[in-house]
Order: structure tokens, then C-alpha cells, then sequence
């Protein structure tokens, strides 16, 4: 346990990572997540009242669970992995191709899709939307609001108006945008739907759960935060670290291609080589491996036998228990194998592999990323047999940069066939 603030203390045990996350407890999200996240009033993800979470947590668990995705979303999340594949294929045939560029707006679009009940069709015009780019600039505007309030102030009066444009609110255009999730829920879009329509069928006064419009269209921005880099760099570390490890390459083609016909989620999900490779790629390189801050309750808890304050701001990391000697062999290592057999790892492995985080909080759309894990992985071995990474590309480019989320400091991953 060590102060790294003067009211924040980082864990790096198992013991207390489970106390301060497991299911009842009453470590809350610490007021950080309101800061950065650009809603007026806290969404599902940055919520810290537990009861008022429990009560919308309720509204997403079924749309968001391995059965509902694969009977109501499962087509729309192959067809755009093909699409992803298909521009990958094509580019690196020719040359070379940014395989995180493609798995961004893969995983946006998906979960645009899901949101606003119709896409936002970047794969086709291989760019970022207008919505996306609204969101990046508000994104960013609020965490330089929560880390550096007076640069934020700074830079709001700054003389060049493209500085200026950096860091002004894109709520209007993110409200506006987010009113077709909000018809897709009512059933006004021609026929379209989305996650939202079964959660207005579920709204409980009784228990406490609401859902208005605003909430829609503020919860469908913050979905598409949550659902989109993350899965995206996810799989580019994944894709990155199995071509440079040729020999499993080529036994995770042989294991694809021995696959026929239609293959359903289902059916990759018994893949042993794909599933152990999506695993120790999450890690490794899972894209939310830094500091989950929580804050002690009121009157101060004993944690790992220390007593800490009421109100001190206690942050644990997957980033520090993955890569625990004690608790998984030479950890630096990429080894697939030691996923290979769920049943030889230990309950302390079990409890400290935490790529999605754990508990009450853990993430909502997990069932969701390993889908798209699964699908892009195995699209990628099949559509790209022989793929290899580009000369330029070192593993000094794909270092990991934290900002919460990581990402390849070099801000691409480029492959080629040729
Ligand atoms: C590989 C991909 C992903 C990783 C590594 C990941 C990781 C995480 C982690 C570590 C948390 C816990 C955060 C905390 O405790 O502070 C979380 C929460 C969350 N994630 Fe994910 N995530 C991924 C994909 C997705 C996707 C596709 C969605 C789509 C909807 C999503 C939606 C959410 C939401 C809404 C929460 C907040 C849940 C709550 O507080 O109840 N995530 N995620």
C-alpha cells in the first residue's frame, strides 16, 4: 500500500483489492468519474450512490447479457467485424494498413449501433464521425477540467481560437445526436431499435429506477465511451503480440480454418487457443488497467490491517496484480498457455485477473467486448492467413501510454501482406 497523494493511497494486494470491490461493498466510486465524465448528472458509469446505480445497473443487466446480445445483436457485430476485415485485407494486400484505425471505428460503430439503433457508418467511409469527434473534444475538455482546472481556465480565454475550440463544450451537438437513441427506444425510427427499448419497458418507480430522455441520450454517450477504444486497442495489442510470435500465429490459423461454415459466437467461445490468446492479451494489455479510485466510507474501514480515513481515496490496478510474480509465473511473458485450461488456475488467480474490474462496478459490456474480441481475433487469422507487422513498426510504438485508458504511444499498429 502506497500514499501517492495526500488523501489517496494505491493497493497492490489481492486481499484488498477483493475487500474494496467485492459485491456489498461500501467502497464507492470516488468523485473523480463525475468530473470527467461531460453529463450534467451522473450516468451509470460514473455514478456513486450505490442505491441510485443498483436501481439503473438493473435497467442495462438483461440487454447487456451474453444471450440477449447474441440473439438481438450478434449479426450486426459479425457484420461489422467482416467490414473491419474486409479494409484491413484490402489495404494490407496493397501495402500497409493501421489495424487499430480499423478495430476504432469497428468497435464504435458497434456500439453506436446498439445505442442509436442504426449506425454511424464509418467503416464505410473509413473515418470518424461528426458525433465522434463531438465527444472526443468533450471528453477531453472535462478530464483537463478534473486534472488541471487551471489550464482548463487557461486555455478556455487562449488567443488562438483553435485552442479555444479544444477545450468548448460539444454538449450541443452531443444532446442533439443523442435524440435518435432516444426515438429508437420509443420506436420512432421507422422500425429501428436499440438497448434502450427494453430498459423504458423495465423502469421500476417502486424500486427507484428512471430512465428519461436526457438520461437515453446522456447513458447512449457514455456507452459509446465506455465500448469503444477499449475493446478496440484491446484487440490491436492482441493482434500486434500474436505477429510477433509467428509459431502461434500459425496454430491460431490452423485452429480457425479448421472451423466450417456459418460460426456463431457460441462456437468461438469453445475455441481453446482464441480464448486463451483473448485472455492473456486482457492481461496484459486489457485497456483499463490503471487506477480504479474508490472512496472509504464514512468513518474510515481497516484495510490489509491499516486503518485509512473516512473519505481517502483508495485506488487498486489491474496493471500491478497481472503482472505479480507471486501470483502469475515470469508475468512479463506472453504465454497463452497458461489460460489454456481454466481449471488449473488458482482461486487467488482467479480473484487478482481483473481486466474488466469486479464486483457491482465491473463492467457492464464485457459479454459484449468478448464478442467482438472473439469475432475480429478470429476474422483477422482466417481473412489475413501470413499477416506480418510492418518494417517501421518497434515496440517502442506500441509502449503503453495511460490516460485511464492505455493506448499504443505510437497511436498505430500497422500490418502488411505483401
Ligand atoms: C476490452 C474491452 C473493455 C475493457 C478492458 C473494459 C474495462 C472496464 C473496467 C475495468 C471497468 C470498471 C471501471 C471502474 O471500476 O472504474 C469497466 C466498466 C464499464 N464498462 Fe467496460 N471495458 C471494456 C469494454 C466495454 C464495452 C464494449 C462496453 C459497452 C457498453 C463497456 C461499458 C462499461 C460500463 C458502462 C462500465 C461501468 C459499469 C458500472 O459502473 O456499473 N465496456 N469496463
Amino acid at each position: 500500500m502506497v500514499r501517492i497523494a495526500p488523501s489517496e493511497v494505491a493497493v497492490a494486494s489481492v486481499s484488498g483489492f477483493r475487500e474494496v470491490h467485492r459485491i456489498g461493498s461500501k467502497y464507492t466510486k470516488s468523485p473523480w468519474y463525475e468530473a470527467i465524465v461531460p453529463s450534467p448528472d451522473p450516468i451509470l458509469f460514473s455514478m456513486s450512490d450505490a442505491r441510485k446505480h443498483t436501481a439503473r445497473r438493473k435497467l442495462f443487466a438483461h440487454g447487456f447479457s451474453a444471450a440477449a446480445l447474441r440473439k438481438n445483436w450478434e449479426t450486426v457485430v459479425s457484420q461489422k467485424a467482416e467490414a473491419a476485415i474486409a479494409n484491413i485485407r484490402r489495404e494490407a494486400e496493397h501495402g500497409t494498413t493501421d489495424v487499430l484505425k480499423w478495430f476504432v471505428l469497428m468497435a464504435t460503430d458497434v456500439i453506436a449501433h446498439l445505442s442509436f439503433g442504426q449506425s454511424l457508418e464509418m467503416l464505410e467511409t473509413g473515418e470518424k464521425s461528426q458525433y465522434v469527434q463531438a465527444l472526443e473534444t468533450a471528453l477531453f475538455s472535462d478530464s483537463l477540467r478534473a486534472e488541471l482546472p487551471w489550464f482548463h481556465a487557461m486555455m478556455r480565454h487562449w488567443p488562438v481560437k483553435r485552442i479555444r475550440d479544444m477545450v468548448h463544450s460539444s454538449d450541443g451537438y452531443i444532446l442533439e445526436y443523442g435524440k435518435k437513441a432516444i426515438a429508437a427506444a420509443r420506436g420512432q425510427e421507422g422500425g429501428r431499435t436499440n438497448l434502450f427499448a427494453n430498459m423504458l419497458a423495465e423502469v421500476d418507480e417502486k424500486d427507484g429506477s428512471s430512465l428519461t430522455d436526457s438520461d437515453i441520450q446522456w447513458e447512449a454517450m457514455g456507452l459509446i465511451i465506455a465500448g469503444s477504444d477499449t475493446t478496440a486497442i484491446t484487440l490491436t495489442y492482441l493482434i500486434w503480440a500474436v505477429l510477433k510470435r509467428p509459431d502461434l500465429q500459425k496454430r491460431l490459423e490452423a485452429e480457425i480454418s479448421a472451423m466450417e461454415g456459418l460460426v456463431t459466437d457460441a462456437q468461438l467461445e469453445k475455441l481453446p487457443l482464441l480464448n486463451a490468446t483473448v485472455d492473456e492479451t486482457l492481461r496484459l494489455y486489457g485497456a483499463a488497467p490503471g487506477s480504479l479510485p474508490r472512496t472509504v466510507p464514512f468513518g474510515g474501514a481497516r484495510l490489509d490491517g491499516l486503518f485509512l480515513p473516512g473519505g481517502t481515496t483508495v485506488s487498486t490496478q489491474a496493471f500491478t496484480l497481472h503482472r505479480d510474480p507471486s501470483i502469475f509465473e515470469d508475468p512479463e511473458s506472453f504465454a497463452v498457455e497458461r489460460f489454456m485450461d481454466k481449471a488449473t488456475l488458482s482461486e487467488y488467480q482467479k480473484t487478482a485477473f481483473s481486466p474488466f474490474g469486479a464486483g457491482a462496478r465491473t463492467c457492464l459490456g464485457v459479454h459484449l467486448a468478448m464478442m467482438e474480441l472473439r469475432r475480429g481475433a478470429a476474422l483477422f487469422f482466417k481473412q489475413c492467413t501470413g499477416a506480418r507487422l510492418s518494417e517501421g513498426m518497434t515496440d517502442e510504438m506500441m509502449k503503453m501510454e495511460n490516460r485511464f485508458l492505455i493506448a499504443p504511444i505510437g497511436h498505430r499498429c500497422e500490418i502488411t501482406l505483401q
